[in-house]
């Protein structure tokens, strides 16, 4: 979210009290006609790698959405750090196998953890707003994990560390 220059936008993504699905819907729309009229920097969208960041702002303002609306479930942001993978042309700082735990540590959180529209960064809790990469639920490449059969989690784990973590 840093990286957006727009403090209008920046707020409604950040008001997840307000924000809808329906609402997002419209603003990634409206990010998709900007960037191909090339209006991205005029309209205080991210210069660089835009898509990638929009994509993820929208995923996290999107799980705080569902947390709100699911409270019986807990749905939680995780970022793996800087990892070893294809993405970072392997010149992340942790191997898949520490992105990944990065990743489970959220999904395996205690039983009695019932944290949910939270944004982990390296296991850790850590501010929404700060971050703009993150392993999300709900993006494409997704695996589904079932837990204690209280929640569902979908979260993306680096492509190297699937088989190696059994996942
Ligand atoms: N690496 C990092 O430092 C880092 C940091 C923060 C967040 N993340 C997030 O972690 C996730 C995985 O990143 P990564 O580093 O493992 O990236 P990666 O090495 O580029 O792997 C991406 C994986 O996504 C799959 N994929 C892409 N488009 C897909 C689609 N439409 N449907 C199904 N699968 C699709 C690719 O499959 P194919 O190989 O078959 O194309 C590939 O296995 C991403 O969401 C990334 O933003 C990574």
């Amino acid at each position: 979210m840093q990286h957006f220059r727009n403090e209008e936008l920046k707020q409604e993504l950040n008001d997840v009290e307000k924000l809808t699905e329906e609402r997002l819907d419209v603003l990634l729309a409206r990010f998709l006609k900007e960037f191909e009229a090339g209006e991205v920097e005029a309209r205080g969208w991210p210069m660089h790698f835009s898509a990638y960041k929009v994509a993820k702002a929208a995923m996290n303002a999107y799980s705080r959405v569902l947390a709100r609306k699911h409270p019986e479930l807990r749905i939680n942001c995780a970022h793996p750090g800087y990892v070893k993978t294809d993405l970072t042309r392997h010149l992340g700082l942790l191997t898949p196998e520490e992105g990944a735990n990065n990743v489970v540590k959220v999904a395996l959180l205690p039983e009695g953890d019932r944290a949910t529209g939270v944004f982990f960064a390296l296991g850790q809790e850590a501010l929404f707003e700060r971050q703009t990469t993150t392993i999300i639920m709900l993006a494409t490449s997704s695996l589904r994990l079932r837990i204690k059969d209280c929640c569902w989690l979908l979260v993306d784990v680096p492509k190297e560390a699937r088989g190696k973590q059994g996942s």
